[in-house]
């Protein structure tokens, strides 16, 4: 019997100390690692680190894209540090796009909120998955895949992301081959596109070389 009430003692003091560690707001000041921030002191943590504002309210869409995505990843929203979880804000006027794009750390299911949009992706076997959604509609882009969304309506379209990582990252394609300083020769050499097209996206999208 005291043998029992022994184990079941260090079992109950091992699942306080287990639960010591419920969250890690991150320390935007400090260094940040493959595992994510390091923790803001938790006597210092408010309700305030567990909620934010932003996604509330429209992204400027007077760009190329006539599109903008708010994010709440951890240098928006530091709450979810560690969490694997995060969610972004996507507006896209009449005419706008998304271009296509990965996000190298984690996967996204995308909730239309209002208007219409047209999403896809592209599977590593290069299969093609499509679909025109409506206001309450979700679609899944699994981690690492290239995607897109169009405006598919006459009106503004929204819709919010969530993604199953803190630091989902977001890179676009075109960016990556058209606003940087990789040489031309190289993106001609790599693309299978002429000299001309390449120039001519690069003076679009601020590249060089
Ligand atoms: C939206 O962005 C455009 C272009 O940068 C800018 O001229 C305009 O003032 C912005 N609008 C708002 C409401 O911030």
């Amino acid at each position: 019997m005291i043998h029992i009430l022994f184990i079941l003692c260090s079992l109950l003091t091992f699942s306080a100390n287990a639960a010591v560690q419920d969250f890690c707001v991150a320390d935007l000041k400090g260094p940040e690692s493959p595992a994510g921030y390091s923790c803001k002191p938790a006597a210092t943590v408010t309700v305030d680190d567990f909620m934010s504002s932003g996604v509330g309210s429209a992204g400027n869409t007077s760009n190329i894209i006539k599109a903008a995505v708010t994010p709440a990843f951890t240098e928006q929203f530091p709450g979810v540090n560690g969490l694997g979880i995060s969610i972004a804000r996507l507006d896209v006027a009449v005419g706008g796009v998304i271009p296509m794009h990965t996000h190298p750390g984690g996967s996204e299911l995308l909730l239309v909120t209002q208007g219409f949009i047209q999403a896809g992706f592209i599977s590593s076997a290069n299969t093609v998955y499509v679909k025109t959604l409506k206001k309450g509609d979700i679609m899944l882009f699994p981690q690492g895949l290239l995607h897109f969304q169009v405006n598919a309506g006459g009106v503004t379209a929204v819709a919010y992301a969530s993604f199953s990582s803190a630091t989902p990252g977001l890179q676009i394609l075109d960016f990556a081959l058209f606003a940087n300083d990789l040489p031309s020769k190289l993106v001609e050499a790599t693309t299978f596109l002429d000299d001309a097209t390449v120039k001519a996206l690069k003076a679009v999208l601020g590249g060089t070389g």
